[in-house]
């Protein structure tokens, strides 16, 4: 089973703000974890150093035993590729490309899919895992923003990550939507993913297997 270690995580902003203080957190395949705290407490900077975004100022980021953090730039970009999925508040959906093209898109530079063809057929499985198979051939503007956001998380799955990072998902959705975004996500650890998802966003605490409250900068004890 993989995983992601963060260890002493520290961030300084313009060498004036620190955004992170010595945070360190586990993210287990298998696992849906959530990082709640109040605006500016650090938690999408959290996710950023995670999702090997952005680099510490100092500490170390190890998955699945290796420590990533000090690869060259090439390097972190590649396990970034093959290792990590994305999901953020704005869908960031291509609005001239239907929701299946959106999904090939991550896929294009990946080597392990040889022809287009084949990308074509995964980003359709994709987008029957989301509950979106009568969706595909549609554009952005056609789909509501519960919907795109469904495309965003089939997207995130396009290189077969084991891990999936959300910052504020269903900040831009009702709650029905929200309900759906977060059952999907769910799921996906269920699958074996290991998820986390930053929000101050109360409903998904039902959710988590593990929960963390960040507070300028600090990561509190974990609670279930
Ligand atoms: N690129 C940046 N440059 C300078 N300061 C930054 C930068 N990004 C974040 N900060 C600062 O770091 C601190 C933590 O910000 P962060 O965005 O991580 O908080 P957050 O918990 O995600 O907040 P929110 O709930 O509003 O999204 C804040 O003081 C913020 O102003
Ligand atoms: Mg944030």
């Amino acid at each position: 089973m993989n995983s992601i270690v963060a260890k002493d995580l520290v961030k300084v902003y313009n060498q004036k703000v620190t955004a992170l203080k010595e945070v360190s957190i586990t993210i287990n395949q298998g696992e849906f974890i959530v990082v709640m705290g109040h605006s500016g407490s650090g938690k999408s900077t959290l996710l950023q150093m995670i999702g090997l975004l952005d680099l510490p100022t100092s500490g170390s980021i190890f998955i699945n035993s290796k420590d990533v953090s000090k690869l060259p730039k090439n390097a972190i970009a590649d396990v970034r590729q093959k290792s990590l999925g994305f999901v953020f508040q704005a869908f960031h959906l291509n609005p001239q490309l239907k929701a299946y093209e959106n999904v090939m898109l991550p896929m294009l530079i990946n080597p392990e899919y040889k022809n287009k063809a084949e990308m074509e057929k995964k980003a359709k499985e994709l987008i029957d895992v989301v509950g979106l198979s009568e969706r595909a051939e549609h554009y952005p503007s056609q789909l509501s923003g519960g919907e795109q956001q469904r495309v965003a998380v089939a997207r995130a799955l396009a290189n077969d990550p084991d891990f999936i990072l959300a910052d504020e998902p269903t900040g831009n959705l009702d709650s029905e939507n929200e309900v759906i975004i977060f059952t999907l996500l769910k799921e996906l650890a269920q699958q074996g993913k290991g998820i986390m998802v930053v929000s101050h966003n109360e409903s998904i605490l039902e959710y988590a297997d593990r929960v963390y409250y960040m507070k300028d900068g600090v990561l509190g004890d974990e609670k279930r």
